[in-house]
């Protein structure tokens, strides 16, 4: 078996590490394709170092641009490498550019795709990862999913549960792995020693670069008014390209980079972040990844955005939405330093995205697929059997594989109670309602 991973970002890089690791380990063949969407070293060639995977087989250096010149060259990049390495499954990982044009080509070569981190969704269509991961689930043949609440939005849009995978999130595994070589190894990055951060506490640590925050005036100029109250806090904002040129842009950058108690610092790598955000009181932030990377630190996080595609931190607790609005942030950033139970409770919030084995459920299921011979995405040859859409109130002990089989049939939607549950093979149905197709 051979499997390409396509990524191109920061985010894909951490999460995707695991699994190429859990690869390696098992001897499977395997390529890694980096598309160059992320180019300098703090973005990327830093994080292979710090996570100890092997250096991309493939960089087709797409670099910076708007989205459809960027996809465009991915695909053209990513189509070559395919129709000469024929894997036989490509995984994309998140919603990123790479994942839209990895997921489009891969679908038009009949190329099995992977999806990692599928089954996300903010229900906001003006992002473009929104847009990226629908794309992506779309195409794909296996779905890694995080959380059952996104598997079940999956089965909301008509996807059989049959290829839906709850694996938890890969960050768990990195951050897991990576924390504990990085308290061995102590901070390396030298802004980090200037700062004295070991012995630094109130540590707020700051990160943004959505588009829709950082490419706004009005939005950053309102978190830029929060962060100037928060005297209090020492800000650690170690600043995405993004961000460092819309603030400049604005003319904003002097004004917040003056403030005694903000320390902007370029990108860090991967070990230092771990170590900085472990050791902070507060994570502010609008990023994804760091939302899943705060519940799993036991850190309270407060998310500049308006929505999330990660809604199981919120509701377990240790996720706060506060927008852009600088009322609200400091509403609920002073009430994290000065309420202790509050803070706690935050801290404490059970962490949805699994115990750090991630890597290894998707590897074994990808193993899995191989062996069957599901990996193989060729034109149908039998008559398609017709099916009739049905409800049924499940009255007797009966598993799920147990109804699928005796009424030649497969299950959508299951309810227990009011609760929509996602349908594993050995979930007893008793006292449970039902939708599913039957074959005729
Ligand atoms: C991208 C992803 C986003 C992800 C983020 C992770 C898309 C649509 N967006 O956003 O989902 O959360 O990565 O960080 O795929 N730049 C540099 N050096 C670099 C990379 C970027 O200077 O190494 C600057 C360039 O000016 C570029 C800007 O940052 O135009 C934005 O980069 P881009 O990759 O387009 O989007 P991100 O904001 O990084
Ligand atoms: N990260 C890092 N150094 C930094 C900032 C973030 O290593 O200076 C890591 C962080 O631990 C997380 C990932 O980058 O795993 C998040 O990436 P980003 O916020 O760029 O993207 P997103 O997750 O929003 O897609």
């Amino acid at each position: 078996m051979k499997i390409a991973t396509i990524l191109g970002t920061r985010p894909e890089i951490i999460k995707m590490a695991p699994i190429i690791d859990e690869i390696s380990k098992r001897g499977i063949d395997q390529i890694i394709l980096h598309t160059g969407q992320h180019y300098d070293k703090e973005m990327s060639d830093n994080f292979f170092k710090d996570l100890e995977i092997p250096t991309p087989d493939y960089n087709i250096q797409v670099g910076s641009g708007s989205h459809g010149k960027q996809t465009g060259l991915m695909m053209k990049g990513i189509e070559e490498v395919l129709m000469d390495e024929k894997p036989d499954i490509v995984l994309v990982q998140g919603d990123t550019n790479a994942v839209l044009a990895g997921a489009l080509v891969a679908s038009k070569l009949h190329i099995a795709i992977g999806h990692v981190e599928a089954g996300l969704r903010s229900f906001d269509m003006t992002m473009p990862e929104e847009v990226n991961r629908r794309a992506a689930d779309v195409t794909s043949t296996m779905y890694f999913i995080p959380t059952e609440e996104s598997a079940i939005n999956l089965l909301a849009e008509g996807f059989s549960h049959k290829n839906l995978f709850i694996t938890g999130n890969t960050v768990v595994d990195a951050c897991f792995r990576h924390l504990e070589i990085a308290k061995k190894r102590g901070f390396e990055e030298e802004s980090l020693a200037e700062l004295d951060i070991e012995n630094m506490d109130n540590i707020l640590t700051l990160t943004m670069h959505r588009a829709e925050n950082v490419d706004v005036k009005e939005r950053v100029t309102n978190i830029i008014g929060a962060l100037k109250e928060l005297k209090d806090m020492n800000i650690v904002f170690p600043i995405h390209p993004r961000t460092k040129n819309t603030l400049e842009n604005f003319g904003l950058f002097d004004e917040l980079n003056d403030l005694e108690h903000v320390h902007i610092i370029k990108p860090l790598g991967y070990l230092d972040f771990l170590l900085l955000t472990s050791k902070s009181t507060l994570i502010l932030t609008d990023s994804g990844g760091l939302q899943e990377e705060a519940i799993t630190l036991n850190v309270p996080a407060l998310t500049l955005r308006y929505n999330t595609e990660r809604p199981e931190t919120v509701t377990a607790g240790g996720n706060i939405l506060v927008g852009s609005d600088k009322e609200v942030i400091l509403e609920n950033a002073n009430r994290i330093l000065d309420d202790e139970e509050f803070a706690e409770k935050m801290k404490n919030a059970p962490n949805p995205y699994g115990i750090g084995d991630s890597a290894k459920l998707t590897v074994d299921a990808i193993e899995d697929y191989y062996e069957k011979g599901l990996l193989n995405i060729e034109a149908p040859e039998d008559i398609m059997s017709l099916f009739t859409r049905k409800m049924a109130s499940i009255t007797e002990d009966i598993t799920v594989s147990e109804f699928e089989e005796n009424e030649n049939s497969l299950i959508h939607m299951l309810f227990d109670g009011n609760e929509m549950r996602f349908p594993s093979d050995d979930l007893n149905l008793k006292g449970m309602m039902i939708t599913y197709d039957r074959r005729e």
